[in-house]
């Protein structure tokens, strides 16, 4: 439960979302009609039993019963309750291949949006949200498409098929059950409003409290080293304490909502079986009547409840829907100019000319950057944390465009050429490693598809990641699983340093990409680099100095301005802020 989620635009996100049925049209018209026969046939079912009794069991005119009658009516009742069951049956498979193709396009659909969404999105959605979407949304939606609807319909059918049945077989009954179904119906909803309270504030101390169990457990040796033990029983034992109170409460009024509606419910029927009896005795109403009309009364609050648990739904999955839609609706990158050009071979030859840039326009973070790199040539970026680094490559892989000022390859503005063209063009090793499920071989051909197996050993080899390969279970073979989890954070540098290897863009990024290994790793994965980095244009972002040293040049940035550049020797001769930095007179960060 917890609160409620209400769509925004209901009648528009239900027209999209039918949109996604309309290929099934003819299966659900058949679900549909399924539906039909089948709050026929159950309701024809119940009303049977009325001549089956007038006639067969206590006979109007007085006369004694007639068994083999009997069982013949009931014969005839069973066979229609029979259809009820086999088109219920019906109507359920039917449904359920209708919203699973319906799924199946909606996922694919918002895969592939995905696909064409700019870094931009990712940069400012939360992986768990977009993934929310994915599973959550996408499967509230799955439930309202094969049960809730049709549910709803079924609710709809059978509550004016009683009312109309029992309006037919006593209309005095039937007030009397008018009057008493809102009855219920307040009670109840008092109750259920109450227990929706508590009921919530029991899932929000649930979930403090397992957050901070985990939070302790995850953080153990923090804790213990900083003596924490004491506060942190004092602290869970206060949201153990919330937790307890809210649960009895949640679980109090949960609990008395069954016998409270049960009650009242016993209470319309003594009523209505009272006044039916008199009814009978002095007005002339059938046994018959009677029998079926205490059952209608009874079954009548069922479709009533049923329609107004589902309603909340069919809230929280159109809420869902529009989640997705909202999704599908953001901007994916711009398309390439109408002539992009596709520059292949690349040589490699970078410039910046003047290049000023925000992630939003009032706030700038590169000003006035101006810079270029010859082919083959190593240009290093050093400077503190938030400093402008990485939106300098984010930059040139075009994950956002310039405000003004303009990047060429080649002499070709990158604006005009095809992403797909410019980014085959560019490889990139991060700190953050990012390995795909799938074998070594797998991982390290991710960088071209048409890589033979000599090609990608060869990678492995210029990486230095050979060895390690060999010395895996099954060599190249070996399955990665969770992002590599499996092999060290070396190794998986390593992987990822072969798949840009094997990968013959002329440029090349390497942010921070030997800052979360130790030193004697870094020893060994810069061998690797130094292959990696022959004869293509490098871009190279580090915190430790020692790896930029041999830069060709090398751009001191501070808020987003080269404040020094030149080469190691230059920079240290010039006594300004990479020699601080050199010397340890300041630090990084
Ligand atoms: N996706 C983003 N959206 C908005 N601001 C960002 C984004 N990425 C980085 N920034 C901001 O841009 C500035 C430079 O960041 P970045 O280039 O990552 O620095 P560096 O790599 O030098 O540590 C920082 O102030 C950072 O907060
Ligand atoms: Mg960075």
């Amino acid at each position: 439960m917890g609160p409620k989620r209400m769509p925004k635009d209901a009648k528009q996100t239900v027209r999209r979302l039918l949109g996604y049925l309309n290929e099934d049209k003819g299966k659900l018209m058949l679900a549909f009609l399924c539906v039909i026969v089948n709050t026929i046939a159950t309701l024809a079912g119940s009303y049977m039993l009325r001549p089956i009794i007038n006639t067969y069991i206590a006979p109007v005119d007085g006369s004694r019963g007639d068994a083999a009658g009997l069982a013949r009516g009931l014969g005839v009742m069973a066979l229609v309750y029979l259809l009820g069951v086999i088109t219920n049956y019906f109507q359920a498979k039917v449904m359920l291949t209708v919203a699973q193709n319906a799924l199946q396009k909606l996922r694919e659909d918002l895969f592939i949006k995905l696909q064409s969404l700019p870094v931009r999105y990712y940069d400012t959605n939360s992986n768990g949200d977009i993934m929310s979407r994915f599973t959550n949304d996408v499967d509230t939606i799955g439930n309202m498409l094969s049960s809730t609807l049709v549910q709803l319909f079924s609710g709809a059918l059978s509550l004016v098929g009683t009312f109309l049945l029992m309006v037919y077989t006593n209309l005095y009954l039937t007030v009397i059950t008018l009057v008493m179904i809102p009855l219920m119906m307040k009670a109840g909803g008092a109750v259920a409003r109450r227990s929706q309270k508590y009921f919530s504030a029991q899932q929000y101390s649930l979930g403090a409290l397992n957050g901070y169990i985990e939070e302790t457990i995850t953080g153990q040796k923090v804790v213990k080293v900083f003596c924490h033990e004491e506060v942190a029983r004092e602290e869970f034992s206060i949201l153990n304490g919330e937790l307890r109170e809210n649960q009895i409460r949640a679980q109090f009024f949960g609990g008395i909502m069954g016998p409270v509606m049960g009650n009242l419910s016993q209470v319309n029927y003594s009523l209505t079986a009272c006044i039916g009896g008199l009814l009978c005795v002095v007005k002339g109403f059938d046994v018959g009547g009677l029998t079926v009309f205490l059952n209608f009364s009874r079954q009548f609050s069922r479709p009533i409840n049923e329609i107004s648990m589902q309603i909340s739904n069919v809230f929280s999955a159109l809420a869902g829907a529009e989640r997705v839609f909202h999704v599908m609706d953001e901007a994916p990158e711009p398309a390439d100019e109408a002539d992009a050009r596709v520059l292949e071979p690349m040589e490699g030859h970078v410039v910046f000319e003047d290049v000023t840039f925000g992630y939003v326009p009032e706030k700038t973070i590169l000003k006035h950057i101006s810079l270029y790199a010859k082919p083959g040539q190593k240009i290093a970026f050093v400077g503190s944390t938030g400093a402008g680094k990485t939106t300098i490559t984010n930059l040139l892989n075009r994950f956002y465009d310039i405000q003004s000022g303009r990047i060429t390859i080649d002499g070709v503005d990158i604006r005009r050429l095809s992403r797909e063209s410019l980014r085959k063009n560019i490889a990139m090793v991060l700190q953050d490693t990012h390995l795909f499920t799938g074998t070594v071989r797998e991982n390290i051909r991710y960088g071209r598809l048409d890589a033979t197996d000599e090609e990608v050993i060869q990678a492995a080899k210029t990486a230095s990641a050979h060895s390690f390969i060999m010395r895996l279970p099954q060599g190249y073979d070996t399955m990665l699983e969770g992002d590599g989890a499996n092999l060290s954070q070396g190794q998986r540098q390593l992987l990822n340093i072969a798949r840009a290897a094997i990968s013959k863009a002329p440029i090349l990024i390497l942010d921070e990409a030997t800052s979360s290994v130790d030193t004697r790793t870094e020893k060994h994965i810069e061998h690797g680099m130094d292959r990696l980095m022959a004869n293509r244009t490098t871009f190279v972002i580090a915190h430790r100095l020692s790896t930029v040293r041999n830069a060709n040049a090398i751009m001191v940035l501070e808020n987003g301005e080269i404040i020094e550049r030149g080469d190691h020797e230059e920079l240290v001769a010039h006594k300004g802020r990479y020699y601080q930095l050199h010397t340890g007179l300041s630090e990084l960060d």
